[in-house]
């Protein structure tokens, strides 16, 4: 069951100087690094990323959120690393779903402003890493 999932601590959660936190969190997991960047993403790579999110209201200002700023992107791999993830993040609504002591339910109010994206699924993960770090693919 090692897997691998795409995790992006999104621009907010980089303004808020919350990188090393966040990192922290993954390796006390036991999650490990295998790829990290820091980057802007591009219109291109941010309609890729979020491309089943097309038509939805909120779509436009997700794309103009997630190219505003620099973001870190990572690849974790390990026992069941996309639950693993998701569950130290919590739910995507930061006050509804995320509980205390995960990431959104630590830092965030809103569900545009969550701080951390983390694949939902092992194939949208493959789909992700390719996006994000073409050399990783495969
Ligand atoms: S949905 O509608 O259930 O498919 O959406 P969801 O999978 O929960 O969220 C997908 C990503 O869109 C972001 N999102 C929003 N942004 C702004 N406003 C609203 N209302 C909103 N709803 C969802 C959400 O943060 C998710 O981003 P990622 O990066 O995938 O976590």
């Amino acid at each position: 069951m090692t897997e691998r999932t795409l995790v992006l601590i999104k621009p907010d959660g980089v303004k808020r100087n919350l990188v090393g936190d966040i990192i922290s969190r993954i390796e006390r997991k036991g999650l490990s690094i295998v790829a990290l960047e820091l980057k802007t993403a591009s219109d291109e790579v941010a309609r890729g990323h979020y491309a089943e999110h097309e038509g939805k209201p909120f779509y436009p200002s997700l794309l103009e959120f997630i190219t505003s700023g620099p973001l870190v992107a990572m690849v974790l791999e390990g026992h069941r690393a996309v639950a693993a993830f998701r569950q130290i993040a919590g739910g995507t609504d930061p006050v509804e779903k995320a509980v205390p002591g995960t990431i959104r339910g630590d830092y965030a109010l809103e569900t545009q402003y969550n701080i951390v994206h983390g694949s939902d699924s092992p194939e949208s993960a493959e789909r992700e890493i390719a996006l994000w770090f073409p050399g990783l693919a495969g």
